[in-house]
């Protein structure tokens, strides 16, 4: 397979932007015609960011998943599509061709169907990273059933909270994941999250840790038997055929929620045909993928990046994609370089966390490891410091690797802003430019595009984009003026990311960060607020304020002021109980780095706490706290300078 939209020189990159922007139309007709549709479209786009309303490949009929697996299968069908590599070293790599990958899923298809999943059902999916949960996705995918997936780290209340917004009567999970040298008590946490549960008529278990876990009769039943059973119904010719479902483009595929600045996490929600062509094209395009190559995506499907980068986009373009169970520095911090030394990896994709926190343990586990396989370095998830793009440049890619800096969100489905690996420049901690479709522009607080340039002659403001690309948001599950409201109401006509921006007189962008109450810890987004709530909930607590502060290696970690009633013991003691309450809530990835107890927060005089004197104090600014005046309290700001920690 090639890719006839693939862009390989900078003429054609400027070419292919400035055609999808004139003409989007036969642009993306151009590109859509080589993935596999059971009909085409009527019309190409059809939108406004009012509603809003978005509709890409309207009229049109297909499946992912055979153009994920099926259409793969006369050319491919031998080929490695997962390469899975076990948290343990020493157990068993699997290898899935696209021929079993076939066969896995169809069966799990027929799985869904036998305990009565239908298509747009929600099916909630609760795993570690094992080729069974890309299975379990791709099964949902070919009944039409609207699969989410929910990150390990997520606690019972977590889920339980996901799973009622959805109203999803179904669930796969495992009975537990191995992550380092931990094992994670999955089905026992899911336990936990249907206590009270009256929708869940259904809960699949497969096994991978073995640890004991309480099987309802009549609810829990096991992946292998019932994959066993659906084996001995279907089985034709050695291959179980399972017909895909025949799904409108703009079907939902999958929810996955993320944080925001307000309120409990939001389901994202994107639609088939739209998505399937973004994240191939993105792909094919930004890694400069070709046929043969071993791409490794770090990320935990868990996430966007795992669910676009991991699975569709490579997968639809025929890729072999690897899969990682474990973490980075287990057993040791040179598991990455073995896993590129041992699958002889092309395309590295991870996040800037991953690197500072690899490149805290020098150069000694690079050592004898055989990174020459390597062409192209990526990163995701949240600003990439020079420093560490440069140690990546210069010890993992050899400065013989581009390294593509990758802007997007959850929201966009894939990837908006990035270069393109050794055909369009790469800046150290730029996204650089666009990929065509995408029209960005920087706007002040009240909308207006940024015209003046400012003392480093740079542009500066809040990063929007003024048309829809294929993978765009279509809506929040349950409650569309929400994403109305999120992403298109803070400007008119545009749709608002969450992030600032820098860009030069060549078009190219540098992210700045967050521009909302959203954290960006070790590339996973926290809304504060939802912190807050948390920690809020702890007995005695009166109130409380989170705020970023810049962390070596999470990038951003978690700073909470608490008002405290009364302390119960010490106050180590409570800042522990403190922690034990939002990992109860939330997970233990929203943890607070830091916790100082005080008497009062700096409020105005209409009770809004100043968020931005938090935040300077906590990344230890003390001296230039900016206009005080407006607090009701002034003296509360001096005490919370002297207890800083
Ligand atoms: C941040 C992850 C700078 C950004 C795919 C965005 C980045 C948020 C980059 C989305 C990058 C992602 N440079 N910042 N290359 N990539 N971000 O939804 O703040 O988990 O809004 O999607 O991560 O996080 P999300």
């Amino acid at each position: 397979m090639s890719y006839p939209y693939q862009i390989r020189s900078m003429e054609e990159y400027e070419k292919a932007y400035k055609d999808s922007i004139s003409h989007p139309d036969k642009f993306w007709s151009s590109v859509a015609e080589h993935f596999r549709w059971k009909k085409k479209w009527n019309r190409v786009l059809e939108w406004n960011f009012k509603e809003p309303r978005v509709r890409w490949f309207d009229g049109a009929k297909l499946n992912i998943t055979e153009n994920c697996i099926d259409r793969h299968l006369e050319k491919l069908g031998d080929k490695p599509a997962i390469i899975w590599e076990p948290n343990n070293p020493e157990e068993r790599v699997r290898v899935v061709t696209y021929n079993r990958l076939h066969k896995r899923v169809c069966q799990f298809a027929q799985v869904l169907k036998n305990n009565g999943v239908k298509k747009g059902d929600r099916v909630c999916i609760y795993m570690g990273m094992v080729p069974e949960l890309a299975y379990a996705i791709l099964g949902c995918a070919r009944i039409g059933a609207i699969h989410s997936v929910i990150f390990g780290g997520f606690s019972a209340q977590s889920i339980a909270d996901r799973l009622y917004d959805a109203e999803a009567e179904y669930i796969v999970t495992s009975d537990g994941a191995y992550r380092g040298g931990k094992d994670i008590p999955l089905k026992s946490v899911i336990d936990d999250a249907l206590i009270g549960n009256r929708t869940v008529k259904k809960v699949i278990v497969y096994t991978r840790t073995r640890t004991p876990v309480s099987m309802l009769k009549g609810r829990d039943v096991w992946w292998e038997d019932e994959m066993e059973y659906a084996e001995t119904q279907v089985e034709k010719e050695g291959i179980v055929s399972f017909p895909a479902e025949e799904m409108d483009a703009e079907d939902p595929l999958f929810i996955l929620y993320t944080s925001g600045s307000t309120g409990k996490p939001k389901g994202v929600v994107h639609s088939s045909a739209g998505y399937m062509v973004w994240t191939t094209y993105s792909f094919v395009n930004v890694f400069q993928y070709n046929p043969g190559d071993i791409h490794f995506c770090t990320a935990d499907i868990g996430w966007i990046t795992g669910h676009s980068y991991i699975i569709y986009g490579p997968l639809s373009a025929g890729a072999t994609s690897v899969m990682f169970e474990g973490i980075p520095t287990w057993p040791d911090a040179g598991r990455f370089w073995d896993i590129v030394d041992k699958h002889k990896v092309n395309i590295l994709y991870t996040a800037p966390t991953a690197i500072r926190s690899l490149m805290g343990f020098g150069l000694g586990p690079l050592k004898g490891k055989d990174l020459s396989s390597l062409k192209i370095l990526g990163t995701v998830g949240e600003p990439i410091n020079e420093e560490a793009w440069h140690w990546y440049d210069e010890n993992v890619g050899k400065k013989k690797c581009p390294v593509v800096d990758t802007w997007w969100q959850t929201e966009t489905g894939g990837i908006l802003i990035s270069n393109l690996a050794g055909v369009t420049p790469a800046r150290p901690s730029w996204a650089t430019l666009p990929m065509p479709g995408v029209q960005p522009v920087l706007v002040d607080e009240n909308g207006k595009e940024v015209t003046q340039k400012d003392e480093h002659g740079l542009l500066n403001g809040n990063l929007c984009i003024k048309a829809p690309w294929p993978s765009i948001i279509r809506t929040t599950y349950g409650d569309h003026d929400r994403c109305r409201q999120n992403y298109f109401a803070a400007y008119p006509n545009l749709y608002f990311t969450g992030d600032g921006a820098w860009k030069d007189d060549k078009g190219n962008f540098r992210i700045t960060g967050r521009v909302d109450d959203v954290l960006n810890v070790s590339g996973h987004r926290i809304g504060t607020a939802e912190v807050e709530n948390a920690i809020n909930m702890h007995t005695g607590v009166v109130e409380s304020a989170v705020v970023g502060y810049p962390h070596d290696v999470k990038g951003q970690g978690i700073y909470a002021y608490v008002v405290y009633g009364h302390i119960h013991g010490d106050e180590e003691m409570t800042r522990r109980d403190i922690l034990q309450t939002v990992t109860r809530v939330i997970g233990a990835i929203a943890k607070p780095d830091k916790i100082q107890f005080v008497k009062g927060l700096p409020k105005t005089r209409s009770g809004k706490i100043m968020r931005r004197i938090l935040r300077k104090i906590a990344e230890g600014e003390t001296s230039n706290l900016g206009d005080t005046t407006a607090l009701l309290d002034p003296g509360v700001v001096e005490e919370i300078k002297q207890g800083k920690l």
